[in-house]
This record gives C-alpha cells, sequence and structure tokens, in this order.
C-alpha cells in the first residue's frame, strides 16, 4: 500500500530554475533542485518535458537556480509555477540580473543563487534531470530563511501542479474527511482545491469574483469534487 500523505515527509526547497540569454529568458518554480556531489559541487534538477525552460536547458547547456525566500508571495508561484512562458515573457517586470555564465537570475524573493552547466542528462520517461556542476553562487539575502515545501503547501495552502515530479492527485488524499456535509471544490485551470474542511467559509458563500489564488480563475468555473 502507498500512503500518500507519507510522500510529504520528503523535505526540499523552492527554486525558479532559469535559462537562457539577454534576448529570451524563461524560468519556472521547482522544488526538486538538490545537490548530488560537492567534489566537484553538483546539482540536479528535475524537469518536466513539457515546460518551456527544459527546451531552454537543453539548447544552452546552462540553468540558472534562484533560491526563494520563506516570504515569496503568492504572485511569483503563479507566475512561475502556473503559467508558461510559451505564452507569456514571465521575466517581463522581473528583476533579472545577467549572472557571469550570461544566465539570467530571478532576484525577486531570492535569497541566493546558483549558475550550473549541464553535465549529464538522464531520462526519466516524463522528466529530465540535468545534472549541472556549479559554476558560480552567491547570497542575496542574509536577512531571510529559505522557503520550504512544508511551508508552502502548509502555510501558505500551495501545492505542486501536474508537471513537477511531487504531484499528487489531491483526490488520493481526500480519504478523511470528518464532516461529510463539507466540500471540495477544484479548479478546472490549475487543479487547486478549495477544501472547506480547511477553510472558514463555504465555497458558495464565497464572493462571486473570489478568484483561484494560485492562477486567477472564475469562481464560477470550480466544479464539485464527489
Ligand atoms: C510548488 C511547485 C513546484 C514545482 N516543481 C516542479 C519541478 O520540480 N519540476 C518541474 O518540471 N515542474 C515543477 N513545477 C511546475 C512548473 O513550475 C510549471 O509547469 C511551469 O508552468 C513551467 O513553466 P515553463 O513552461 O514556462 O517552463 C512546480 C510548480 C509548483 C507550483
Amino acid at each position: 500500500m502507498i500512503n500518500f500523505e507519507a510522500l510529504f515527509k520528503v523535505t526540499y526547497g523552492l527554486y525558479i530554475v532559469s535559462s537562457g540569454d539577454k534576448t529570451r529568458a524563461n524560468g519556472f518554480i521547482s522544488n526538486t533542485v538538490f545537490q548530488v556531489t560537492s567534489e566537484p559541487p553538483a546539482f540536479a534538477a528535475c524537469c518536466n518535458k513539457l515546460n518551456f525552460t527544459t527546451e531552454f536547458i537543453q539548447k544552452q547547456g546552462l540553468f540558472s537556480i534562484s533560491v526563494l525566500g520563506k516570504d515569496t508571495p503568492t504572485e511569483i508561484f503563479t507566475n512561475f509555477g502556473y503559467k508558461s512562458g510559451r505564452e507569456i515573457d514571465k521575466m517581463a517586470g522581473m528583476d533579472i540580473r545577467y549572472g557571469e555564465s550570461g544566465l539570467p537570475i530571478v532576484l525577486n524573493s531570492s535569497i541566493a543563487f546558483l549558475e550550473c552547466k549541464v553535465m549529464q542528462t538522464i531520462d526519466l520517461g516524463t522528466h529530465l534531470l540535468f545534472i549541472g556542476m556549479l559554476l558560480h553562487a552567491d547570497l542575496l539575502d542574509v536577512t531571510k530563511d529559505p522557503m520550504t515545501y512544508q511551508y508552502y503547501r502548509e502555510v501558505k495552502k500551495g501545492f505542486s501542479p501536474k508537471n513537477a515530479p511531487t504531484y499528487i492527485d489531491k483526490e488520493k488524499l481526500l480519504t478523511n474527511v470528518k464532516d461529510a456535509s463539507l466540500k471540495q471544490y477544484k479548479c478546472p485551470v490549475c487543479g487547486y482545491i478549495y477544501d472547506e474542511a480547511d477553510e472558514t467559509k463555504r465555497f458558495k458563500d464565497l464572493a462571486d469574483d473570489w478568484l483561484c489564488p494560485l492562477c486567477g480563475c472564475e469562481k464560477e468555473e470550480f466544479f464539485e469534487i464527489k
């Protein structure tokens, strides 16, 4: 048996993985970045093949990692984690620095950054695992702590969408509903679930102009999970 709640006990940070150059750059939210060796210092980033950024990394052989701080606002997750650079320029209006490797580095809400050169690419089916040798790294804000995936889930009420390696269909987790009259409503765009058991208002009592906190989808588009 698999108790999916056990998977949430595995800890992660939150990052923006970017690639490209001054002519065109793109980035996405990732919680699957981790150091794999110390000699040489190397990092892995697990990137969905459907992510636009993945194409940039494959072409350029380079990627940057912005380590997000604990106070990162929802808009950053919405922009980089729920929209694709195929439709919008996600870097427009962002505070971007071009690193020593020429890579774009998103500075918004970031407390540190790393620049990596791809040494190896492992094909995992849905995802490519890029192993990158560390070229440069520096601190951006020493006063703040990094955001953890647990904090993002429990305090920010965020979760991983389908492209993320840690995505779990939330319906698999809804086995312990205490009050049968409490309902869940799902966003058809990003999969966000408004769970009345975790909220102070019934979904029907939310204002008509209420929007999905993650992707901005309208209330009337939500559907009830039966
Ligand atoms: C909390 C969170 C974690 C995510 N983690 C990953 C990840 O580790 N790998 C991945 O490929 N996508 C991950 N995603 C999904 C991408 O950020 C998302 O598909 C993004 O829209 C891709 O953008 P792009 O097409 O512009 O590259 C995550 C999203 C969120 C919100």
